[in-house]
């Protein structure tokens, strides 16, 4: 069954959650959401280290939130960012997506200082990561 993606929910909560990044290395601070099947929003935002190489990037961090939760299956995700350098997710992360959807629409947007969206672009993991490397059957 298809579902509609409630693109403002998935961007309010990518929003939010980036309040609560912990980036005091970088002051880069990124907000993820992700749309399960079955119509959950779990978020996740960057938590760095000290150590620097330890840092988990938002992404990743939802993820890790949906897998905690008994959630698999991705159907959308948001990543919020600073403008003018909005994040698209980085290598791993794509990879990580990967593992989680054969095809994931991403919007990436960049908020000013005053917290507006001021960028919005869309993309396809596929298109991100062409090629990714699964072992799963698809689903
Ligand atoms: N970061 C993310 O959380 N997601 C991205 O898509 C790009 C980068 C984080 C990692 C690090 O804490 C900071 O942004 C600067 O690289």
């Amino acid at each position: 069954m298809t579902q509609a993606i409630d693109w403002s929910a998935l961007e309010r909560a990518a929003i939010d959650v980036r309040a609560r990044a912990y980036a005091p290395f970088s002051k880069y601070f990124v907000g993820a959401s992700l749309l399960t099947k079955s119509g959950k929003i779990v978020v996740g935002c960057n938590v760095e280290n000290s150590t620097y190489g330890a840092t988990i990037c938002a992404e990743r961090s939802a993820v890790v939130n949906m897998v905690s939760q008994g959630l698999e299956e991705l159907l959308a995700c948001v990543v919020a960012s600073r403008a003018p350098d909005a994040a698209t997710p980085c290598g791993v992360c794509r990879q990580v997506l990967a593992e989680f959807a054969q095809r994931l629409p991403i919007v990436a947007i960049g908020l000013d200082e005053g917290g507006a969206v001021v960028e919005r672009a869309m993309y396809d993991l596929e298109t991100l990561l062409p090629h990714a490397f699964r072992l799963r059957s698809p689903r």
